[in-house]
């Protein structure tokens, strides 16, 4: 051991790690990516990438983590020395995510003030976005910035003091901050979703959410317009890993703080399929809530909302609104928005600051203010107007090019550098369930392969025409390519930086 925190008990281990897939990717991205790609047939997919990819991926990363006692790039570096960087690769993609997800955070800040005096008022369509389509529908201008958001980068400062606070000390407040930060909101959610589905129509957003539309799922050539079956099963498996927070080294910080006891099998079934949960119930919510609207609007159910991440800030609105105390149950849905939220992104804080710590030496509390302040200042351009189209841009590169890359390296690197077999049997030794021959399978054969065909699909598609509401390659240029050569060439440098500190050899 190299002088690590240990998590204090197993339950604060799988809280953790639960809170930290447990965030706002359940809530605010599953719901606006599954009403964007169809419904029920993204569902399906997701159900089934969480089963084949996601969770013997989320094994992979707690056994990397134990076994080579390194938050990511260290791990990578004890397989070979030259990999440092791909690790720095996979915390700069977190990082860049953990930058517009505080942004995100800021948002639910402000609706928790928002909520004392409803002042979404009666129709919270849009909101969110009022001000952002007001100054920069007009397409031909694409670079109006809109104004600076005073009040969106003063939740933003909140967002990141909360952030510093809980991971102060490291493994042990997070430990204990995760108690109050997971359990909470589960009780609460399951109250929303048992008033959005009993809203009048939501029967009809429920039949749109439950029934797969199985056509679109081998839909391998999309007429201009429709859904394809490549960016579907894309956007499944990306937001698998983005909301079990696999790919970004963090499950591999949060491995190595594990004790000899815990059984890496069983848990990452009880965390895999906790989140998966948590998005499905989440979803009925909103998908109840979009059926009410469509009712009451008389409009088609597609057409009810704009989709994108104003979504969620869209419907919640709504079912709060119905309530008999709405004021009261506002301010405690903003409240366990923002605490579902923490835990994430202090997960990949803490996940970055271990890296920093093992390869500096810095003391938590130094690396942890490093990060908190990049972190801030890579928030900055989505509190303009145009922010959040900006957002989406980002989050589309993040998740749909710069995560497969992670992880198709990482299946890769265990999968074919490594022999899978070797840590397949270290995981058994730390599990009371074994897994079989199907893991190697998986992790050398069938994940890449998938991930490689999707992934070229993107490339094709991205080559062809820029992501975006505007279609505009400059902005497809700096905010979604730039940003991923940005992340590899600071992965880079960070891993010819200095020689790393020197640290116990991995056990053989
Ligand atoms: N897993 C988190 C969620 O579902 C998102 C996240 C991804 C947070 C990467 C940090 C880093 O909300």
């Amino acid at each position: 051991m190299n002088g690590r925190d240990i998590w204090s008990n197993r339950t604060a281990f799988v809280l953790a790690s639960i809170g930290s897939a447990i965030g706002l990717g359940n809530l605010w991205r599953f719901p606006y990516v599954c009403y964007e790609f169809g419904g029920g047939a993204f569902l399906f997919a997701y159900l089934i990438c969480l089963v084949v990819a996601g969770i013997p991926l989320l094994m992979l990363e707690f056994a990397l983590g134990k076994r080579m006692d390194q938050a990511a790039p260290g791990a990578f570096a004890a397989i070979h020395s030259r990999l440092e960087w791909f690790g720095w690769f996979a915390v700069g993609v977190g990082f860049i995510i953990c930058s517009y997800y505080s942004a995100i955070m800021s948002y639910c800040v402000n609706y928790f003030g928002f909520s004392f005096s409803l002042a979404w008022g009666e129709d919270p369509t849009h909101f969110f976005e009022r001000e952002v389509l007001d100054q920069t529908n007009d397409a031909s201008q694409p670079w109006q910035l809109g104004s600076f958001r005073w009040q969106i980068f003063v939740g933003l400062l909140i967002s990141w003091a909360m952030i510093l606070f809980c991971v102060w000390k490291g493994a042990k407040t997070v430990g204990k901050v995760v108690w109050i930060t997971v359990l909470g909101p589960w009780a609460l959610l399951l109250l929303f979703v048992i008033r959005g589905v009993t809203l009048k129509g939501a029967a009809e957003g429920l039949a749109f959410y439950f029934t797969p539309q199985w056509e679109v799922l081998w839909n391998f050539n999309p007429s201009p317009g429709e859904i394809g079956a490549h960016g579907l099963w894309l956007a499944a498996i990306s937001q698998v890993f983005f909301s079990l927070t696999v790919g970004f080294g963090v499950m591999i910080a949060y491995g190595s703080f594990m004790d000899d006891k815990t059984c890496i099998v069983r848990n990452s079934w009880i965390i895999g399929l906790g989140d998966a949960l948590t998005a499905i119930v989440g979803g009925m919510a909103v998908f109840g809530a979009l059926g009410h609207k469509a009712l009451v609007t008389g409009k088609p159910l597609q057409e009810v909302v704009s989709s994108g991440p104003g979504l969620t800030f869209a419907t919640y609105p709504e079912i709060i609104n119905g309530l008999p105390y709405p004021v009261f149950f506002g301010i405690l849905f903003f409240l366990m928005l923002s605490l579902l939220a923490i835990d994430s992104a202090f997960s990949l804080v803490e996940a970055l600051s271990t890296a920093v710590r093992d390869k500096f030496g810095f003391s938590h509390q130094k690396a942890n203010i490093i990060v908190a302040v990049c972190g801030l200042f890579f928030g900055l351009p989505y509190m303009f107007g145009v922010g959040i189209h900006w957002l989406d841009i980002v989050d589309h590169f993040m998740n749909f090019v710069g995560l497969s890359i992670v992880v198709l390296g990482t299946c890769l690197i265990v999968g074919w550098y490594k022999r899978p077999s070797e840590m397949r049997q270290f995981i058994n030794e730390k599990s009371k369930g074994q897994i079989g021959v199907w893991w190697d399978i998986r992790i050398k054969y069938f994940i890449p392969a998938a991930i490689l065909y999707m992934l070229g699909f993107e490339i094709y598609e991205r080559v062809d025409g820029p992501y975006g509401e505007f279609h505009s390659r400059s902005q497809e240029l700096l905010f979604g390519w730039g940003v991923l050569l940005f992340i590899l060439v600071v992965g880079l440098v960070l891993a010819a930086l200095r020689k790393r500190l020197p640290t116990n050899p991995p056990p053989s």
